[in-house]
């Protein structure tokens, strides 16, 4: 399959699970070199935005729908060394493994909570939150699996930002005093395409 037939307009769309696993699965092979050649910024937005959070975070970070690893190096780029990963796709969490910058690796089914609740003090989901991949009600499975004061640094596409849906179940989070987001921007996803997205950093309250 080309990359073309992957990206438009295939990959932002509601689906079922099962679907949007045979599209990563088919992608997996190709998915690193496809994305260096567009441009993919948010895991590099994500870690910049990190920054000034990062002495607050200890024990091991979970990379959430960790792919083939690309978010798992921006995370290890500035520094994190202890960084786990999970993925409901075997082909895209292999190459993952196979780049071995993580202590931790499993698969996941689709609407497994990440954690049990209270684990991680961080939980990084880049382009993973979003139409065409995880719902929206996962943010609460996710905010349910940090600790209280833990950070979650994800990012919103353009596509998801207009679906509205995801902002809702944030907004939600925010109104149940559940959640503060703490710094939030919309800047490049996609270099080819022009799409953009939101980097969120939320704490748990
Ligand atoms: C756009 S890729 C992002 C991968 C990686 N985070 C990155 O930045 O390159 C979306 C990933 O989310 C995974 N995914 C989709 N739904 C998921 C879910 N419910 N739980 C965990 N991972 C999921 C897909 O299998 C895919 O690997």
């Amino acid at each position: 399959m080309t990359d073309k037939a992957i990206m438009t307009p295939k990959l932002w769309t509601d689906r079922a699970p099962e679907e949007t696993i045979q599209v990563y699965k088919e992608w997996a092979d190709e998915y690193d070199s496809d994305l260096a050649k567009r441009g993919y910024y948010s895991p590099l937005r994500i870690a910049d935005a990190l920054k000034p959070y990062q002495n607050m975070i200890s024990g091991p970070i979970l990379d959430f729908g960790c792919g083939t690893g690309i978010s798992g190096e921006a995370l290890q780029q500035i520094g994190f060394d202890d960084i786990h990963g999970t993925d409901i796709t075997d082909e895209m969490l292999k190459k993952a493994e196979d780049k071995g910058i993580y202590s931790k690796l499993w698969l996941s089914q689709p609407g497994d909570a990440p954690a049990k609740p209270g684990t991680y003090d961080l939980i990084v989901a880049a382009g993973v939150i979003s139409l065409g991949a995880a719902p929206a009600e996962i943010l609460s499975d996710v905010l349910d699996a940090l600790e209280i004061g833990g950070h979650l640094a994800l990012s919103f596409n353009d596509p998801t930002l207009e679906c509205l849906n995801y902002d809702k179940v944030l907004d939600h989070e925010i109104k149940a005093g559940r959640a503060k987001v703490l710094f939030r921007e919309h800047g490049p996803h996609l270099g080819d395409l022009n799409m953009g997205s939101d980097v969120i950093v939320i704490q748990k309250t």
